[in-house]
């Protein structure tokens, strides 16, 4: 299911394809990727990458992407604490941070300029991305879980640069 929520606005849509325009109108690709077979849930990088090289390869082709890889991000995971907090400040990117959720969720917050803060739900299925140099955050919730497939024009661009804003401390209530 599609979620997008505006909590300043008290709005949320749920219909994909009103999700996905509303995105577009903000410049932010939003797309469903959906496998005849399911890819189980452990499978390592190499078979994630393969199942949907389908959908990848021409997706990455047409938008001059040129790596791809697999992260898991677990409740279990040492760094957990660490990577939480930096995903929750706001940040740009040089490049385009994309993102496709093989399994698990998150939510991508959004603040462009003159729109109100929105939030939108990715989860298994939901291709996103984030254009480069949009502030913006990532809540993974209290009990993270989330695989992704990250592409890169240069993975040295997706380093993030913080805003130092505060402004995600505004919307903690609404977390996953
Ligand atoms: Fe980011």
């Amino acid at each position: 299911m599609s979620r997008l929520h505006l909590p300043d606005l008290n709005q949320t849509i749920t219909q994909y394809g009103e999700v996905q325009q509303f995105l577009q109108g903000k410049g932010i690709h939003y797309e469903r990727w959906v496998l005849p077979v399911a890819v189980a849930p452990q499978a390592d990088e190499r078979t994630v990458l393969s199942a949907y090289g389908d959908f990848l390869t021409p997706y990455m082709k047409k938008n001059k992407y040129q790596t791809a890889d697999v992260i898991c991000i677990r409740e279990d995971m040492p760094q957990l604490p660490e990577l939480k907090n930096k995903f929750l400040q706001e940040h740009t990117h040089s490049e385009d941070e994309v993102r496709f959720f093989v399994s698990g969720k998150g939510l991508f917050w959004f603040h462009i300029p003159d729109a109100p803060i929105f939030s939108v739900l990715c989860e298994a299925g939901d291709l996103l991305s984030v254009p480069a140099g949009i502030r913006h955050w990532f809540d993974m919730g209290e009990k993270p879980y989330v695989k992704v497939i990250r592409m890169f024009i240069d993975p040295q661009g997706w380093i993030a640069q913080y805003t130092n804003s505060q402004v995600e401390t505004r919307y903690t209530e609404f977390s996953l």
